[in-house]
C-alpha cells in the first residue's frame, strides 16, 4: 500500500505541466456557435479528386501528385471510393466503404426513424428534433431558430449544411469566419488553411484560433468522437433510454482506433506521407514523430481513460442536470447511463451472471461497465511500479461503483462527487502519458494484460468487444483471428443492410444504409462470457508475433 501511495505522490509531482488541451474551448456550446458554418460544396474544388485536381496540385506545388493530404476526402466520406487503377468515381455497394457520417441526417428519416418517431409522439418530426440533431447533423442546433413546437425550423429541411450529416465541419469545426460576437472578426480556417506555407507549419493551438479543431492529437480527437459516440450534456449529445426503448439501435462501446479503421479513413497516418515532405515539417516545427507501434499503443491508453473520463462528466451532468441543455429531456434516474443487461435478460436460474464477481450490490443495476474496463488497464500499466511489479487501482473506480450502488440508482449526491474527482484523476494521468512515451516493458505488458482481463473471470458483452477490439488492434491485422470470437460482432457493419430508399433520396449517389436489429442484436443474446474465455486461453496458449 505504501508503494501505492508513493506512486501516486510520484504521479502529483513529476506530471509535466499540463500540455494545453488546445481546442477544447471549440467543443463547447460557445466555441461551435462563435463561427459560421460553409456548404460543403465550397470544399469540393480541392477534396474530391480522384487524381489531384489541378487547384490542389497547385497548392501543394506538387504536381505528382506526391501529397501531404490525400484529396479525395469527399468520395471516401461519400462512399465513392476511387483506387488508383480506377480513378472513374464509383458508387460502391460495399457497405463498409461508405462513411455514416455522410448519412447521418438521412438516418433520421429511415424506416427506423419513422417508427421512432411515431412510438415518441412525433411523426415524421425527428429529423427537426434538436435532440437527434446534435448528433446527427453538424450545425450548432442548439443556436438555430425553432417553431412552437421546438423543432428546428423547416427551412432547414433543404439547407445541406444541415442534411450534409456529420459533414467535415462536425469534426474539423466551423470552417467560415468569426461572427465578431467574441472580440474582432477573425478570417475561418476554411479560407486561412488552402495555402499550405502559411498553413501546414502552425502550432495547433494556432489552427484553433482559426477555428480549426485539433484532430491529430489523441485527446482532443477521442473527446471530439466520444462527444456522439458516448454522449456530452452540455452540447446536448444524449441519448436517452426512452430514445432506446422508441427503437435507436443500442451505441456500441467506443475504442478509438478500432472505430477509425472501421470509419472508412480518409487520411494518412503522419508516417504514411511522403518522406520529403515530413522531412520539411520536421525542421520547420521541431516536430518529433513517436515510434509507430509505441505510438498505437500509447493511443490504445489514453484513449481509453479519455472515453473513462468523459462518460463519467456524462454521468455527472446528468445526475446533476445542470449544464444539460434544455431540448434534452432526461431526468435523472437516466437508465441509458446504467448497464443494460442488469434489466434486460431472461431470468435464468444458475445464470453466469450470478457466478461473475458483480462488483456492487446484487440485484441494483450498476453504472454501464465498459468505459471502465480498458480504462482499469490504462492505468495498471501507467502506474505498475518497475521495483515492486505492484500497480495501483484505476483511481476513484471504487468510489463510483460505491455511489452508484449505495442506493437504488445511485445516491445521487455522492454520485456527482465520486464521478467528477475520478475523471479529474484520469485527466491528470492523461497529461502525462501525452508526454511520456511507454516503455518497451510498458508496451509489452499491455498485451499480457489484455490476456489476464480476458481470461479471468466473466466479462460482459461491451467489455468483451473492447478486449477483442485492442487485442486485435496490438497484435495482429490477420482478420481470421477475428474467427477467435464469433459471437461479438468485431466489425462495426456487420448487421447492416441496404436501405428501402429514404423520401427524397431519389437523386443521391450513394447506397443508403441501415442497422438491422435482426442481424446485430441476436449475437449480444448469443453471447457466452465462458466461449469468450476460452478463445483467450487459445491465445495466450500461443501468442502472435507482434507485428510492427
Ligand atoms: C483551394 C483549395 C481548397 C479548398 C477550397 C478547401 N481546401 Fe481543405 N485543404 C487544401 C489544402 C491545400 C490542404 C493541405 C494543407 C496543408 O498542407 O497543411 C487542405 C487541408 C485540409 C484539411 C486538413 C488540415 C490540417 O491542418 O491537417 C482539412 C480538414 C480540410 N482541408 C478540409 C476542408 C474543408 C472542410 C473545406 C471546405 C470548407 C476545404 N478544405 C476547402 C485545399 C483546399
Ligand atoms: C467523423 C469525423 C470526421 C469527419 C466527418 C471528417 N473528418 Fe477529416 N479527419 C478526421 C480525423 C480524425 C482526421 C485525422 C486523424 C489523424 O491525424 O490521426 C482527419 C483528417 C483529415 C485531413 C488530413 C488528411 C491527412 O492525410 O493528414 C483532411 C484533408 C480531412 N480530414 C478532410 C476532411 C473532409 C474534406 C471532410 C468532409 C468530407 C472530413 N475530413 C470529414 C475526422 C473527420
Ligand atoms: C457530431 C457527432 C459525431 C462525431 C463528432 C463523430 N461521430 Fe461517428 N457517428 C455519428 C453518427 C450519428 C453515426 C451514425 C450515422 C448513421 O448511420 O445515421 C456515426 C457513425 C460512426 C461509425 C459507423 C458505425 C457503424 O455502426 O457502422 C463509425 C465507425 C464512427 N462513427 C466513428 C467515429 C470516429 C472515429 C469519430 C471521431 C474521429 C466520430 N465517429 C465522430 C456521429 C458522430
Ligand atoms: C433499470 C432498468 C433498466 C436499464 C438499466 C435499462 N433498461 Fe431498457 N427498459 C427498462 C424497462 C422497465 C423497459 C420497459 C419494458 C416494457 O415496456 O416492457 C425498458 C425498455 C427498453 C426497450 C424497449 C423494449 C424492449 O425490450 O425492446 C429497449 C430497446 C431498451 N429498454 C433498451 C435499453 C438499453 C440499450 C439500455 C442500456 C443503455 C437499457 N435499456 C437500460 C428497464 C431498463
Ligand atoms: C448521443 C448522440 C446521438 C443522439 C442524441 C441520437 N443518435 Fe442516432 N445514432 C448515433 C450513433 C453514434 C449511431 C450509430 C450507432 C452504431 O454505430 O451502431 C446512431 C444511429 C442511429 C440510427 C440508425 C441508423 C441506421 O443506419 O439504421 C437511427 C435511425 C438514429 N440513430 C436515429 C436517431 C433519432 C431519431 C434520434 C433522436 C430521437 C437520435 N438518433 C439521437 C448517435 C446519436
Amino acid at each position: 500500500m505504501r508503494n501505492f501511495a508513493a506512486l501516486l505522490l510520484l504521479l502529483v509531482t513529476t506530471s509535466l505541466p499540463a500540455q494545453e488541451n488546445t481546442c477544447q474551448s471549440l467543443l463547447t456550446r460557445k466555441g461551435l456557435s462563435q463561427r459560421a458554418s460553409v456548404p460543403i460544396g465550397s470544399c469540393g474544388n480541392c477534396h474530391t479528386g480522384s487524381t489531384l485536381s489541378p487547384l490542389l496540385a497547385a497548392r501543394l506545388g506538387n504536381p505528382e501528385g506526391n501529397r501531404w493530404i490525400r484529396g479525395d476526402e469527399i468520395l471516401i466520406w461519400l462512399g465513392q471510393k476511387t483506387t488508383p487503377d480506377n480513378p472513374q468515381a464509383e458508387n460502391s455497394k460495399d457497405l463498409s466503404a461508405i462513411d455514416r457520417h455522410s448519412q447521418a441526417w438521412t438516418s433520421l428519416r429511415s424506416k427506423t426513424a419513422e417508427q421512432m418517431g411515431k412510438v415518441l409522439g412525433k411523426p415524421n418530426q425527428l429529423h427537426r428534433d434538436p435532440a437527434c440533431l446534435a448528433c446527427h447533423s453538424s450545425l450548432p442546433v442548439y443556436e438555430l431558430e425553432k417553431d412552437s413546437a421546438g423543432l428546428v425550423s423547416a427551412n432547414y429541411e433543404t439547407d445541406i449544411r444541415l442534411t450534409s450529416g456529420v459533414s467535415c465541419e462536425g469534426c474539423h469545426g466551423p470552417a467560415g469566419d468569426s461572427l465578431g460576437a467574441d472580440g474582432p472578426q477573425k478570417p475561418g480556417w476554411g479560407t486561412a488553411h488552402v495555402s499550405p506555407d502559411n498553413w501546414r507549419y502552425l502550432t495547433p493551438a494556432e489552427k484553433c484560433d482559426h477555428g480549426y479543431y485539433d484532430v491529430r492529437s489523441v485527446v482532443s480527437r477521442t473527446r471530439l468522437c466520444v462527444s456522439c459516440h458516448v454522449g456530452n450534456a452540455e452540447l446536448g449529445r444524449v441519448i436517452t433510454h426512452e430514445m432506446y426503448a422508441a427503437g435507436h439501435p443500442p451505441l456500441p462501446p467506443f475504442e478509438l482506433q478500432t472505430f477509425e479503421q472501421q470509419m472508412p479513413r480518409h487520411w494518412q497516418e503522419y508516417h504514411e506521407k511522403p518522406q520529403d515532405m515530413r522531412t520539411r515539417f520536421e525542421a520547420q516545427t521541431s516536430y518529433q514523430p513517436a515510434e509507430p507501434t509505441e505510438l498505437k499503443t500509447r493511443e490504445l491508453l489514453i484513449s481509453a481513460l479519455v472515453t473513462w473520463s468523459e462518460s463519467l462528466k456524462l454521468t455527472a451532468d446528468l445526475a446533476e442536470q445542470k449544464t444539460v441543455v434544455d431540448f434534452v429531456k432526461s431526468p435523472w434516474p437516466e437508465f441509458a447511463q446504467f448497464d443494460c443487461y442488469a434489466c434486460h435478460h431472461d431470468l435464468r436460474h444458475d445464470g453466469w451472471r450470478q457466478q461473475s464477481q458483480v462488483r456492487g450490490r446484487p440485484g441494483r443495476p450498476r453504472l454501464t461497465p465498459w468505459p471502465a474496463t480498458l480504462a482499469e488497464l490504462a492505468w495498471q500499466i501507467t502506474t505498475t511500479d518497475p521495483g515492486s511489479g505492484s500497480s495501483a487501482p484505476l483511481a476513484g473506480f471504487a468510489s463510483v461503483q460505491q455511489a452508484s450502488v449505495a442506493a437504488p440508482f445511485g445516491d445521487t449526491v455522492e454520485l456527482m462527487t465520486a464521478t467528477r474527482s475520478a475523471a479529474a484523476a484520469a485527466d491528470q494521468l492523461i497529461d502525462r502519458l501525452q508526454n511520456t512515451p511507454l516503455t518497451a516493458q510498458q508496451q509489452q505488458a499491455v498485451s499480457t494484460a489484455l490476456l489476464q482481463k480476458g481470461t479471468s473471470g466473466t466479462v460482459d458483452y461491451d467489455s468483451a468487444r473492447q478486449l477483442a477490439w485492442s487485442w486485435l488492434l496490438l497484435n495482429s491485422t490477420d482478420q481470421n483471428r477475428q474467427s477467435l470470437f464469433p459471437e461479438l460482432f468485431l466489425q462495426l457493419h456487420q448487421g447492416r443492410a441496404e436501405a428501402d430508399p429514404i423520401p427524397g433520396s431519389e437523386n443521391l449517389s450513394v447506397t443508403v444504409i441501415r442497422i438491422d436489429p435482426a442481424l446485430s442484436l441476436p449475437p449480444i443474446a448469443n453471447y457466452d462470457p465462458i466461449s469468450f474465455r476460452k478463445a483467450f486461453e487459445a491465445l495466450s496458449q500461443s501468442p502472435p508475433p507482434r507485428t510492427p
